[in-house]
């Protein structure tokens, strides 16, 4: 028990994941747990391992661990490369960085395409140094699909298109943890080798489990890749799914989870949540834009749908705001990372959001402006609010 006074309703979680759960999700994880080599299970294992691939828009496999994302990370590297093989990265933020650095570790040679942060991945930039290497000796190029930490997306078609331009044959990897069932994602369409994510963001669930979407040209470059893996070798983990099973004991409750997750995404729609999903990053911008802040995105081909990073002015610094508007307003802003510490809150619109929501988000943030004393302009509130009920109208014409 806790000696704090209680805070009478809910706690507004804007950050960029965990997200808020629905209750339905809580719910189903609410059960007694299950024999995870019986029957019952074997059911749940097939419906969530086919289930899942709706998400990356595959046909192919889809791999679950019970990890954070970070896992699944390491099992990409892992499962497909070899000691000393190079890998094209670029660092588009802070877990560019940290994906690069676990490639370090891991005795991987990384090259590393320098961005200010404040874009995507620049095809064009991929495009040049794909070119450099007439010995066809990049074995992957890993890009992060939505850089959390930036509020940037890449542009993942254009990233194929420059491999299939400079008939590059390395594998195209890409971490999607934020973007899954937030950005459109074809993993098919766009062969992509291997996808990974996380269950704690655009899937609204809990921490805990990561998705790893392989292609056949992955598991064949599994076949020979050297560097070693045990728990999170792919190998083991698809010989026990063609039947719903795993080679240890599964996340059973994570996984009743992820099947009512699966569920509800589907019941609305994947492209309704990507279209939702844009809508709500639009009006957040259009706030932050009214309030006379700079949106870190610099350039809106890369505007990330899940979160917006939003840069505080000089002198103002952003954690002390973040804790005002927690300690006010009692909501939770994402923190700025690395060299952003300092310099920029994230207002994350990811998940189990809705105009109202997100709305409520941005009055707390006004509010917390004015509280703070940081030089704003009023109004972006209702700047979002106007481009909401805009876009409200257009169906509701529709349907006229
Ligand atoms: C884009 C991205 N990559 C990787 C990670 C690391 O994932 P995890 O914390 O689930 O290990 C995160 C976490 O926020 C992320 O947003």
């Amino acid at each position: 028990m806790s000696n704090e006074p209680r805070r009478p309703g809910r706690h507004f979680l804007q950050i960029p994941g965990p997200t808020p759960v629905p209750e339905q999700i809580l719910a189903a994880m609410n059960r007694q747990v299950l024999d995870h080599r019986g029957p019952d299970f074997q059911k749940l294992g097939k419906r969530v391992l086919a289930g899942i691939k709706t998400l990356f828009k595959t046909q192919g496999h889809v791999i679950i661990y019970p990890s954070s994302g970070t896992g699944a990370w390491e099992a990409a590297l892992s499962n497909t490369l070899s000691p000393g093989d190079r890998v094209l990265m670029v660092e588009t933020g802070q877990f560019a960085v940290l994906w690069k650095q676990m490639a370090d570790r891991l005795g991987l040679r990384a090259e590393v395409i320098q961005t200010d942060w404040r874009i995507g991945a620049d095809a064009e930039e991929i495009e040049v140094h794909l070119k450099k290497d007439k010995a066809r000796a990049i074995k992957a190029v890993c890009v992060v699909h939505n850089e959390t930490s930036t509020g940037c997306r890449t542009r993942l078609d254009e990233v194929r298109r420059v491999l299939d331009a400079t008939d590059h044959p390395a594998l195209l990897m890409t971490d999607s943890i934020s973007g899954l069932a937030a950005a459109d994602l074809r993993h098919d369409e766009w062969r992509i080798d291997v996808t990974v994510a996380g269950s704690q963001k655009g899937l609204m669930m809990p921490p805990g489990l990561s998705f790893t979407a392989i292609s056949d040209k992955a598991i064949a470059a599994s076949k020979s890749a050297e560097l070693k893996r045990s728990y999170f070798s792919w190998e083991d983990m698809l010989a026990f799914n063609g039947d719903g099973y795993f080679p240890y004991t599964p996340a059973t409750s994570l996984l009743y989870g992820l099947d009512e997750a699966i569920n509800l995404i589907n019941s609305e729609g994947l492209e309704n949540v990507f279209a939702r999903h844009n809508r709500l990053a639009e009006a957040t911008r259009t706030a932050v834009r009214a309030w006379g802040l700079e949106v870190n995105c610099r350039d809106a081909k890369y505007d990330s749908p899940a979160v917006t990073t939003v840069l505080m002015p000089e002198g103002h610094n952003a954690d002390s705001f973040r804790k005002l508007a927690l300690e006010s307003f009692n909501m939770s802003l994402g923190t700025g990372l690395n060299k952003l510490a300092g310099k920029a809150f994230r207002i994350a619109h990811l998940g189990d959001t809705n105009e109202l929501t997100v709305l409520g988000a941005l009055t707390g943030v006004e509010m917390a402006l004015e509280v703070a004393g940081v030089p704003h302009k009023k109004g972006g509130v209702q700047a979002a609010m106007s481009y909401i009920a805009d876009s409200a109208k257009i169906p509701a014409a529709k349907a006229a």
